[in-house]
């Protein structure tokens, strides 16, 4: 915890340990839905973007290393209400159709709130002349559009429609 953010390099050192712990929260959560999902192209989707998850927390370890700061020790308020709002969906009684209309509602929900994260570190990144580390950061927020545009093309060709 800052005492005082005063340039904007406080400010991205405070958004890279909220990254961090969402990308740590999210490590956990994707097994979870992934097993909660029933169309095989949906579950395989969480299934890779889980082995993306990782990476993307080895990469913030990375720029934590690079940047001379340490990451750990914040709890990113967001996600964990995110995650509680997913596994309260995923509690409920639902036919499997329905069930993975809802995960990939849930899913988008967090791909959104990575892109948001990611597209802002990246640009105090790169004014603050961070090269490599704005990099890290634009790779990964490529993989999270990515995500978001595969769950969006699984919904949208078929999933939400089974749902109907
Ligand atoms: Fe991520
Ligand atoms: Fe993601």
């Amino acid at each position: 915890m800052f005492d005082k953010l005063e340039t904007l390099d406080d400010l991205l050192e405070m958004q890279l340990e909220d990254l961090y712990s969402a990308e740590k929260q999210l490590v956990k959560a994707l097994p979870k839905m992934a097993a909660k999902a029933n169309d095989p192209q949906l579950r395989q989707g969480f299934e890779t973007h889980l082995q993306e998850t990782e990476n993307h927390v080895a990469r913030l370890e990375q720029i934590g290393e690079a940047l001379d700061i340490s990451l750990g020790g914040h709890t990113c308020k967001a996600m964990e209400g995110l995650i509680a709002e997913g596994q309260e969906t995923m509690s409920e009684r639902a036919t499997d159709e329905v069930m993975d209309a809802a995960l990939i509602a849930a899913a988008q929900r967090v791909e959104h709130y990575e892109i948001s994260g990611y597209g802002t570190a990246a640009h105090y990144a790169e004014r603050l002349g961070h090269s490599e580390a704005a990099a890290l950061l634009r790779q990964t927020l490529a993989e999270e559009q990515n995500t978001d545009t595969k769950l969006n093309t699984l919904a949208k060709s078929y999933i939400n429609a089974k749902a109907l």
